[in-house]
């Protein structure tokens, strides 16, 4: 399909995986995707999220995404936000001729617990940090103070990733995973533990598990079975050079981050928890008993929520989706929902983890994009076919901001140089990592 046969035109804010496979899909279906993108990269989590050592993987993704870019029918404004007191507002989309826009922004909001002390220094989100190791503007120039004795709040992958930065890259002396319930109910994969298993303090962890057992076994969990996935793993971990102790905790809920007097953390302090079953899931329950660890960084890896001032209503760290769905794909809405008028948000779509906060692999991603795409090419269906392109009148609009746009041209620019650079550093890659840096790498080449 080529650019004078388009038949309708749709937005698409966020080139993540998401994104990306959703804007294929719409052109596939004879509709113009634009994409809006805040990062002036593509690749989302993708890019700034998996973990930086796994090359491979990144660049297969990398090729995957260009090709996306490559239909003549996709455009792309990398640098640009869309929201409340953003580049560009819903409804500015609207205006500018888009039939319909596919949210598909990630979890960019951060899930506050409300704790007291959650502003101290030293403690931080792990999305945070994990934008900072992978290089994302501004994040990539921000401080984290990581101190000795780190505290991550979580098990699942994302404290995997966060606890092998810290354990490879920050040698601190202590790392302490915190589930709220038992070893029963731990999120972290076998291969994503295998890059940390070897700094396990493995009694530590068996004696964990011995004191989560009686409980287990009284719900019917077999204390065994997430001893032998534990084992397992540690038995094949790699040794290394690395000194720092990796710890897992059960059954305890952050409820104060103690500071010093300079304002910085110096403690957790953590309710003990017990296990109830309630309609077949196994919830935490405090016992109202607390205990104070020592800890100089509390990071907290319990996903994310998505982002208010994306100008949609948000319920409980997501966007509403309509509960009723039009198009629905799979026993799943795509659609967005306003609970206040109980009406739909009728050219609103969303997918990815703008539909699911932090929730599934790239894969998930990629397929949640295609499935909403499908929902929203439905839609699309339903409308009259514009009676001139709203392309000429979206460029003249984006240039009327007056800030650099990254183009997928750009993109390819913004690559050549990078490429140039790694070969003169003799590196397997080079990436900037701040926005000044890759705009005048592109104006280079301009
Ligand atoms: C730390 C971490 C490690 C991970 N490692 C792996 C792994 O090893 N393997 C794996 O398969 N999966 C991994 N994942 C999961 C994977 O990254 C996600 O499943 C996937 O990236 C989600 O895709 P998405 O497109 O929905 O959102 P995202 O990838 O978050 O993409 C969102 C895009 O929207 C843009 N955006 C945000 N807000 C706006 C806005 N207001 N306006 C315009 N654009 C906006 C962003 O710039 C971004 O490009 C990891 C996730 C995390 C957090
Ligand atoms: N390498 C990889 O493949 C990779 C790497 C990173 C991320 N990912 C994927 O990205 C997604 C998100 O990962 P994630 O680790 O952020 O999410 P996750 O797997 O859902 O784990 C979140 C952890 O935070 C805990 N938690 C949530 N709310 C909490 C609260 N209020 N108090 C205390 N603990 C709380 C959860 O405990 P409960 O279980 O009790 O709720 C759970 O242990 C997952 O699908 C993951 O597989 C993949």
């Amino acid at each position: 399909m080529n650019r004078d046969n388009v038949e309708y035109f749709a937005a698409v804010v966020g080139a993540g995986p998401a994104g990306l496979f959703a804007a294929r899909e719409l052109v596939n279906a004879g509709i113009h995707a634009t994409l809006f993108n805040r990062d002036i990269r593509p690749g989302g989590l993708a890019e700034y999220g998996i973990y930086p050592k796994k090359h491979k993987m990144k660049e297969v993704l990398r090729v995957q995404f260009r090709q996306a870019l490559e239909m003549a029918c996709i455009d792309y404004y990398g640098n640009v936000t869309v929201g409340n007191q953003a580049d560009l507002t819903l409804d500015q989309l609207r205006q500018l001729g888009f039939q319909a826009i596919m949210v598909t922004a990630g979890a960019q909001g951060t899930k506050w617990l409300k704790l007291p002390g959650e502003d101290l220094r030293g403690v931080y989100h792990a999305k945070d940090l994990v934008y900072h190791y992978n290089g994302l503007p501004p994040y990539s120039e921000q401080e984290f103070e990581i101190g000795r004795h780190v505290a991550i709040v979580g098990v699942g992958n994302v404290m995997t990733d966060i606890a092998r930065y810290l354990i490879e890259e920050k040698h601190v002396e202590s790392v302490t995973a915190i589930a709220r319930r038992g070893p029963g109910e731990i999120k972290f994969e076998r291969k994503e533990l295998g890059y940390v298993a070897a700094n396990l303090d493995i009694k530590g962890v068996d004696e964990e598990i011995e004191r989560a057992a009686p409980l287990m076994w009284s719900l019917g969990e077999n204390p065994d079975r997430p001893k032998e996935f534990i084992h397992t793993v540690y038995d094949k971990a790699v040794p290394t050079d690395s000194k720092t102790r990796f710890m897992v905790r059960f059954l305890l809920s952050p409820t104060r981050i103690l500071g010093d007097a300079d304002g910085r953390v110096r403690a957790l302090e953590v309710e003990e928890n017990t296990l109830i079953c309630e309609n077949g899931d196994i919830k935490a329950s405090g016992t109202g008993r607390r205990r104070i660890i020592d800890m100089d960084t509390v990071i907290f890896a319990i996903g994310d929520s998505v982002d208010e001032q994306l100008g949609l209503p948000v319920d409980r760290f997501e966007f509403v989706k309509n509960p009723q769905p039009r198009f629905e794909i799979e026993g799943n809405s795509y659609e967005a929902f306003d609970p206040e008028t109980g009406r739909l948000i009728e050219d609103v779509f969303l997918s990815g983890w703008a539909r699911r906060a932090s929730t599934g692999l790239v894969g998930i991603a990629r397929k949640d994009g295609i499935q909403g795409a499908r929902a929203m090419i439905q839609y699309i269906q339903t409308l009259p076919k514009p009676e001139e392109s709203p392309l000429p009148k979206i460029e003249a609009w984006m240039h009327s901001l007056g800030k650099p746009l990254v183009s997928k041209q750009d993109l390819i620019r913004l690559e050549c140089v990078e490429c140039e650079q790694a070969s003169k550093l003799e590196q397997e890659e080079f990436r900037f990592t701040r926005n000044e840096e890759m705009l005048a790498a592109i104006r280079r080449l301009a």
